[in-house]
């Protein structure tokens, strides 16, 4: 057997291409790290006791490199083609290698079917995982080379399965990290399966793990600014969110926007959980399951309410009312209430004008209005008006009337005592 060359230093950032996958590049990287197996290369698991001859290189990444090859003799467990993966470093193989047996069997996981080292001429231990070879490649390249977003139904299905494996993790207290369009695979029938466990990580609590390897294409914005210390399960559900908008899209070259997000070709109810995913930090889904929930519960409906007074009330505006913004708000004030710029945990009436065309995830959601939603999930009372329910409140009629009850229970009262003290 030859000897190999580890690859010379795993950068902090991972490359953001597709390069693994793409010539080019692929010759680029291994002028820096060396083929670390040549085809036809037999190499034997001391594990399995089964040989493997290695057919030609898939491609490289933070890994290592990845080989199609055969399995050759027999076995009732291994595939005839296999996916090889190896590696200098025994650290992501340990991790991968343990996630395969934890997740085994699991129809949305790339099954691990060998784990063995392998020993150089000059000394040096290669480590190989045997792998579930995947057909079709990696989401990233799928899409590249299909050129076509996914229909919504398919895409809500697949995500739905990589977020049982993602569900599994969480609820372990571990956090995957690498949720690419690299590390997402299509198998038979269009099916996604995830792969790639090398950077998981447990979390001793809720608060996240110290966030070191990341993929820039899908890292959130928040850690490319250096502003999350953390990386926590909502930052695994951000790189849901971004595959979920780049299937339905078709592309993964790029990061999805919050900006494009009304442009999909979706229902507003994905662009609305696409949003939630990829949006502002605090405001998105906390784990898988969150994601599970969203995904397979119909939309919030945003019914109007019933409301007697504007009195004390904590008031928001949304959406494009008839009368100016500042004319209302002054009605409001002169009703009694409280006017806030924006809903927060404190606001218990929402005035909604008509919905903005620009609105950031499609009718029912602009940004106020997919806070709204939020914050009734997590409990708070929201009541909302339409304009003319408002102004009915509002108007200087309903002030007057709103004053004179106001004054004729105050005098009531004041006769109530006087009687008592008289008696
Ligand atoms: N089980 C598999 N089936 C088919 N192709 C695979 C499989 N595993 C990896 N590959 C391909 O091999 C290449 C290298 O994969 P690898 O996971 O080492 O790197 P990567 O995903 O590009 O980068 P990263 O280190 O960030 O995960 C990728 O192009 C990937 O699509
Ligand atoms: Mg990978």
């Amino acid at each position: 057997m030859r000897s190999w060359r580890a690859a010379d230093r795993i950068p902090f950032m991972k490359s953001t291409t597709a390069a693994t996958t793409h010539p080019m590049s692929t010759r680029t990287h291994l002028a820096r790290t060396g083929y670390l197996l040549r085809p036809p290369q037999v190499i034997a698991s001391p594990e399995t006791r089964l040989e493997y001859r290695i057919d030609r290189m898939l491609g490289e990444g933070g890994f290592g490199q990845a080989y199609l090859a055969t399995r050759l003799g027999r076995s009732r467990v291994v595939p005839t083609i296999v996916c090889i993966k190896v590696s200098g470093r025994i650290d992501g193989w340990l991790r991968e290698a343990y996630f395969g047996q934890l997740l085994d069997g699991h129809p949305r996981a790339i099954r691990v079917f060998d784990a063995f080292p392998l020993m150089g001429g000059d000394g040096h231990v290669l480590y190989c995982l045997a792998l579930e070879y995947a057909r079709q490649g990696d989401l990233q390249a799928f899409l590249h080379r299909t050129g076509k977003g996914w229909p919504e139904s398919t895409a809500r299905r697949e995500i739905a399965g990589i977020l049982q494996v993602l569900g599994k993790l969480h609820r372990g207290q571990m956090l995957h990290r690498d949720l690419t369009p690299m590390n997402v695979f299509v198998c038979e029938r269009r099916n996604l399966k995830l792969g790639d466990f090398g950077i998981v990580r447990h979390q001793s609590d809720r608060g996240g793990t110290r966030a070191g390897t990341m993929n820039p294409l899908t890292a959130p914005s928040e850690f490319l600014a250096g502003a999350a210390p953390k990386w926590q399960a909502r930052d695994d559900v951000y790189q849901v969110g971004q595959l979920l908008g780049m299937l339905v899209k078709g592309d993964a070259r790029a990061r999805i926007r919050t900006s494009e997000i009304r442009r999909l070709p979706c229902s507003d109810h994905l662009k609305e959980i696409v949003y939630r995913c990829i949006g502002e930090r605090r405001k998105r889904y906390e784990s898988a399951h969150e994601l599970i929930e969203a995904l397979s519960n119909p939309p919030a409906l945003l019914r109007v309410g019933v409301l007697r007074t504007l009195e004390g009330a904590h008031l928001a505006f949304t959406g494009i009312l008839n009368r100016r913004r500042p004319e209302a708000a002054r009605a409001a004030r002169r009703a009694g209430a409280i006017v806030h710029r924006s809903p927060s945990a404190r606001t218990n009436v929402v005035v909604r004008g008509r919905p903005n065309p620009l609105q950031a995830a499609g009718r029912d959601a602009g940004l106020k209005l997919m806070e709204i939603k939020r914050l009734r999930e997590k409990g708070h009372r929201i009541t909302l008006l339409n304009e003319t329910q408002f102004w009915r409140l509002a108007g200087r009629d309903a002030v007057k009337r709103t004053a004179s009850r106001a004054a004729s229970t105050r005098g009531g009262e004041i006769a109530v005592r006087k009687n008592k003290e008289s008696t």
